[in-house]
């Protein structure tokens, strides 16, 4: 059986940068330690008025395609992943096959075109989609192109507000990838929730703290299942594990919960005894409250220990360079995050080939799903090309009364001037609407 997985990426951060530790936290009154360590934030990236979901993820996927040499007749499927779209019935994929049949001889008449919707975990979802289809052999070696393009913004005054984003991510899925190999196991955490949710709405009704506990309780449940299928599952199996990361500060949470879990009953947790004890087992507390009390304590100790300290900064810390610059991206933001740990063993100058990679994903509503994924050989040359440093450093810093008048521009109840911050070049760009209130878009040299 061949391997299936994603054989290129690509990003596209939104053109402006707006800084927290900063120009939002100086208009906020708050202190930047709040942004720089609770959250783990410095910054969030936003879209200059002339781009959308549909312009980031077409820049992304031509990048990608050109860099590749692809043409739209080696591309059987355009899966978009969003939880912001503009239209309950047009795909945003097909707004994106239109703007790459712009640039492109042929087109994309005979790849079948979706949007996948369930919050952040809708870009996995979309990979899984295209794994499918290769595995049931209806490809016809052809490759299929994921999307996962959000603009993650948040009511003004919105707790969220801190962690918005904007950018997209293309992948392109295919067999005997350069990158990465998925792997057929998977384990998924899955109930009925309403932490986020946006009924009909375009910025989300978002009970915060609660989706805080969603996460870790859904996560905790899909790498359960995922452990009954492979076994075991041991921290120090994997070389980096990216987890969905709306904040660094969540996955600084959800680290510290996985690690104790499969510690738990290891050599690890022997050794870790020697200095904080064994974890406490349910069986030897009369009642719930006195365990979770001293599991709480527990985990405070366990943070604090040079075994634990060393692992968070060899697996975890990589993958959370880029959402600190950029903030939340959404459906992107777990694949952001195994992008940006390859990038640090990349320059780091590792080799990762052979190595594993467990990723963690996560979407409100809410649905946790986890798996393995293996380095394939040529991750080196399929990482390099990456470009997302440069596009960080070169974004537009917006004062903060720019950020409130891009922030109006967003927004579909205002009708504002459409001023921009940056100039376009040799991209995609939203060109206003059509007679059917269709979004149009032009490519500018
Ligand atoms: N110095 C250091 N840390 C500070 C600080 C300071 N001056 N002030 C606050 N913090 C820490 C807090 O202790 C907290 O960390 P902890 O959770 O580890 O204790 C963190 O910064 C955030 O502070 P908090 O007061 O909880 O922030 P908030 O009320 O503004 O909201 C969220 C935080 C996550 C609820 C909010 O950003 C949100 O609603 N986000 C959108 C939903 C989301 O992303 N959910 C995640 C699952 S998908």
């Amino acid at each position: 059986m061949s391997s299936i997985g994603i054989d290129a990426v690509e990003i596209w951060s939104g053109k402006l940068e707006l800084e927290l530790t900063t120009t939002f936290a100086d208009e906020k009154g708050d202190d930047p330690e709040k942004y720089a360590d609770g959250l783990g934030l410095h910054a969030s990236s936003l879209p200059d008025a002339y781009e959308d979901i549909v312009t980031m993820g077409a820049n992304a996927a031509h990048r990608l395609m050109e860099r590749e040499g692809i043409t739209p007749d080696d591309v059987g499927r355009i899966d978009v992943a969003t939880e912001s779209s503009f239209d309950n019935s047009k795909p945003v994929s097909t707004y994106i096959a239109g703007c790459l049949e712009e640039v492109y001889d042929g087109d994309f008449h005979h790849a079948n075109k979706g949007e996948r919707k369930f919050a952040c975990i809708a870009g996995t979802q979309s990979l899984d989609d295209a794994y499918n289809w290769i595995r049931a052999g209806r490809n016809r070696g052809r490759a299929a192109l994921v999307v996962a393009t959000d603009t993650a913004l948040y009511e003004r005054g919105d707790p969220g507000e801190a962690t918005q984003g904007a950018g997209a991510i293309a992948m392109l899925v295919d067999e005997d990838p350069s990158l990465v190999e998925l792997s057929a196991a998977q384990g998924y955490g899955s109930a009925d929730e309403t932490d986020f949710l946006k009924p009909n709405q375009q910025f989300p009704s978002v009970d915060g703290k609660r989706s805080v506990q969603v996460y870790l309780d859904r996560m905790l449940e899909a790498g359960q299942q995922l452990e009954a299928q492979t076994a075991s599952v041991h921290p120090t199996d994997f070389a980096y594990i990216p987890f969905h990361t709306p904040f660094p500060g969540m996955v600084r949470k959800v680290a510290l919960l996985g690690f104790r879990h499969t510690v738990r009953g290891t050599e690890m947790e022997d050794a870790l005894a020697d200095d904080i004890g064994f974890q406490p087992r349910e069986a030897e507390f009369d009642d719930r409250d006195a365990y979770e009390t001293a599991i709480r304590e527990y985990m405070d100790e366990l943070r604090e220990t040079d075994a634990y300290e060393a692992w968070y900064a060899d697996r975890i810390e990589p993958t959370l360079a880029l959402s600190r610059e950029v903030g939340n991206w959404y459906t992107g933001s777990v694949h952001v995050a195994r992008v940006s740990a390859l990038l640090d063993a990349h320059s780091a100058g590792e080799d990762l080939a052979g190595d594993r990679l467990l990723v963690g994903s996560y979407g409100s509503g809410a649905q946790a799903e986890m798996h393995a994924e293996t380095v394939m050989d040529g991750w080196q040359d399929a990482i390099r090309e990456v470009t997302i440093d440069d596009q960080i450093a070169n974004r537009y810093e917006l004062s903060f009364d720019e950020y409130e008048s891009i922030h109006d521009v967003h927004n579909y109840e205002k009708d504002v001037p459409r001023t921009r911050f940056t100039t376009p070049s040799a991209e995609f760009v939203f060109d206003g609407w059509g007679p059917m209130g269709e979004r149009q878009y032009r490519f500018v040299e």
